[in-house]
Formats: C-alpha cells, sequence, structure tokens
C-alpha cells in the first residue's frame, strides 16, 4: 500500500466517526490508469454530510463520468477504512458502517431471476440493511424496466432514504431520469449535481466536471452515432425523440412515436388497422348488389342512395 501511494500519488485520509465524506481533487485509482496519455483523469470533489447534503442526485450525458465518480466515491472510503492512502487532493472520511451499491446489470438468468428482478433484489436489500452510517450508491435504478414504472420506482426509493431516520444514509444516486431532480426542490437534504458537458458546433465534448444543478439532456443518440449506429437509425431515432420532446401525446395519453415530421396528419384522421379489418355499412351494401338483377335505373337510384349515406354520415 505504501508502494501504491507513493508511486500514485496519494494522500493520508483523515478519518472521524462523524457524519461527513469529505473528498477534494478525487481521483478513480483504477480509470485513471487506463486512460490515454493525451487524456488527463479530471479530479472531482465530494462532500456529504447527512444534515446537509445527504443525497445526491446526479445527472448528465451518457459517457460523461457519472458511474465512475460514484465508483471512485466508494473506492476512496474503502480504501481509507482499509488503512490505505487515497487517490484524492485531501480527503476527510466519516466512517462508514457498510458500502452499498446497486451498479449495471448483473443477470442471474439461470437462477431464475430476470434483470430487473436482480436489480430490484438489490435495491430491496439496502432499503431493508442501510443504516445513517452507510455509502449508498445507486447507478441508474429503475432503468431495467418501462419509464414511468421505473422512475416511478427511483422516486419513492429516494423519498424512503430521505424520510425514513432508520436508513438515511449518505447516497449517490446517478440518473438518466432528470424528473428526479425535481425531488431537491421538495426536499432540504437532497441536491442536485451535473456532470458538465460543452455543446460545440455539433459536438459535443465531455468535461467531466461535477457541478452543481441538475441536466435534463442525455446526448444519447450523439453517443449512439459516435458508436457507429447507421446513419438511417440515428435520423430516425432524432425524429421520434422530437415527437417525444414535443410531447405529443395522443388522446388517450399515449406518446405518438410512430408519427412522422412530414405529414402530419392529425391521429384522428389516421386509418387504424382496426377500420381496414372492419368493411363499412356502404361496402357491405356493395357487396350485397346482384348487377345482372340491377336496371340502369336502379343502378343510378342506388349510387345516389350510397352516396348520401357516405355523405350524411
Ligand atoms: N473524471 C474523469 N476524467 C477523465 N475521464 C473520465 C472521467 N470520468 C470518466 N471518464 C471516462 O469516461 C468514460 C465514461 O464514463 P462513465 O462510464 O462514468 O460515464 P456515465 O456518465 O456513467 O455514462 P452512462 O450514462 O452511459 O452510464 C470512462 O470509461 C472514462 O474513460
Ligand atoms: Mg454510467
Amino acid at each position: 500500500m505504501a508502494n501504491v501511494a507513493e508511486r500514485n500519488h496519494y494522500v493520508r485520509p483523515v478519518l472521524d466517526e462523524g457524519e461527513r465524506i469529505e473528498i477534494k481533487k478525487g481521483r478513480h485509482p483504477v480509470v485513471e490508469k487506463l486512460l490515454p496519455p493525451d487524456q488527463p483523469f479530471i479530479e472531482n470533489d465530494l462532500t456529504l454530510c447527512n444534515s446537509d447534503t445527504q443525497i445526491m442526485i446526479i445527472t448528465g450525458p451518457n459517457m460523461s463520468g457519472k458511474s465512475t465518480y460514484l465508483r471512485q466515491a466508494g473506492l476512496i472510503v474503502l480504501l481509507a477504512q482499509i488503512g490505505s492512502y487515497v487517490p484524492a487532493g485531501k480527503a476527510h472520511i466519516g466512517i462508514v458502517d457498510r458500502i452499498f451499491t446497486r451498479v449495471g446489470a448483473s443477470d442471474n438468468l439461470a437462477f431464475g431471476e430476470s434483470t430487473f428482478m436482480v436489480e430490484m433484489l438489490e435495491a430491496a436489500n439496502i432499503l431493508n440493511n442501510a443504516t445513517p452510517q452507510s455509502l449508498i450508491l445507486l447507478d441508474e435504478v429503475g432503468r431495467g424496466t418501462s419509464t414511468f414504472d421505473g422512475l416511478s420506482i427511483a422516486w419513492a426509493i429516494s423519498e424512503y432514504l430521505h424520510h425514513n431516520k432508520k436508513v438515511a444514509a449518505k447516497t449517490l444516486f446517478a440518473t438518466h431520469y432528470h424528473e428526479l431532480t425535481e425531488l431537491a426542490l421538495l426536499y432540504p437534504r437532497i441536491k442536485n449535481f451535473r456532470v458538465a458537458v460543452q455543446e460545440y458546433q455539433d459536438h459535443v465534448v465531455f468535461l467531466r466536471k461535477i457541478e452543481p444543478g441538475g441536466m435534463d439532456n442525455s446526448y444519447g443518440i450523439y453517443v449512439a452515432q459516435m458508436a457507429g449506429l447507421p446513419g438511417q437509425v440515428i435520423e430516425r431515432a432524432r425524429e421520434v425523440l422530437f415527437n417525444l420532446e414535443a410531447n405529443e401525446l395522443s388522446p388517450n395519453k399515449v406518446p405518438r412515436l410512430a408519427k412522422r415530421r412530414a405529414g402530419s396528419r392529425a391521429d384522428t384522421n389516421q386509418l387504424s388497422i382496426f377500420d381496414f379489418a372492419k368493411p363499412s355499412e356502404v361496402e357491405e351494401e356493395l357487396k350485397k348488389i346482384d348487377l345482372n338483377q340491377l336496371t340502369p335505373i336502379e343502378a343510378l337510384l342506388k349510387l345516389k342512395e350510397l352516396k348520401e349515406k357516405l355523405t350524411s354520415g
């Protein structure tokens, strides 16, 4: 440990039994080693305190460094408590009794548990066992199910951790649900943080700096494009996103995802699949007519009758 600390410029943390964790210029001990030489690791501060900043809601684009920030906090606390120096400029660690994590999807399909089930089992374990002395790292809880279900669960978990004295642990919660930033308006010990980015012409620069505030853009499509998804998919995704963000809900409150930007016919004029399946009254009548039995004058009268049916109904 002394060797590692010396080589990697770790510092000696101050430990006490207080309720505060304060890290200045913290680094992730592994990620900082893996970055290419021309890409420096960006240091970040962290202040958690039960009576003030108990829960940090961290929003920010994909690839911005949220997960790294969470894990680095957990690792620094762990290193401090096993007697090591830590990768930071300065660290004051109020000793924790446990570090709970809910990070990434770990499937357990062979044992009859789905991705989402595992996620919920882990969340349940945390909520049933955490204490005010614990540190909880929640990385995107709720992503394994539908947006509304997931968001509701994430919201309720945050409230539970905030309100319930027995489990009011220091918590870092990274999320793409920007709706969760509203929690900070309601509750005194929930604070919003975001990972800064800079939009530059048509691309995004990841600054990887954690700062106070919320963020409501995930730049997910931009990251998908960087990853090499076909241009057609990217373009279509942008269209669907545009519809979603315009909050275009159909009368029964279902987003009109399928709508294309050009030729936006009103929903009521659109023939649904069921309309096609069920023939109209006029179509039924037409089917019944025996052309061989019809005189020209009867045909004309029938035509008039059908036309009237269409225009009146
Ligand atoms: N502080 C940092 N300094 C430099 N590079 C970083 C830093 N934090 C993260 N990175 C780089 O960015 C990559 C993505 O980070 P990370 O996985 O934490 O993003 P994320 O915000 O959790 O993304 P997602 O929303 O997709 O989960 C890391 O693999 C690492 O290479
Ligand atoms: Mg992440």
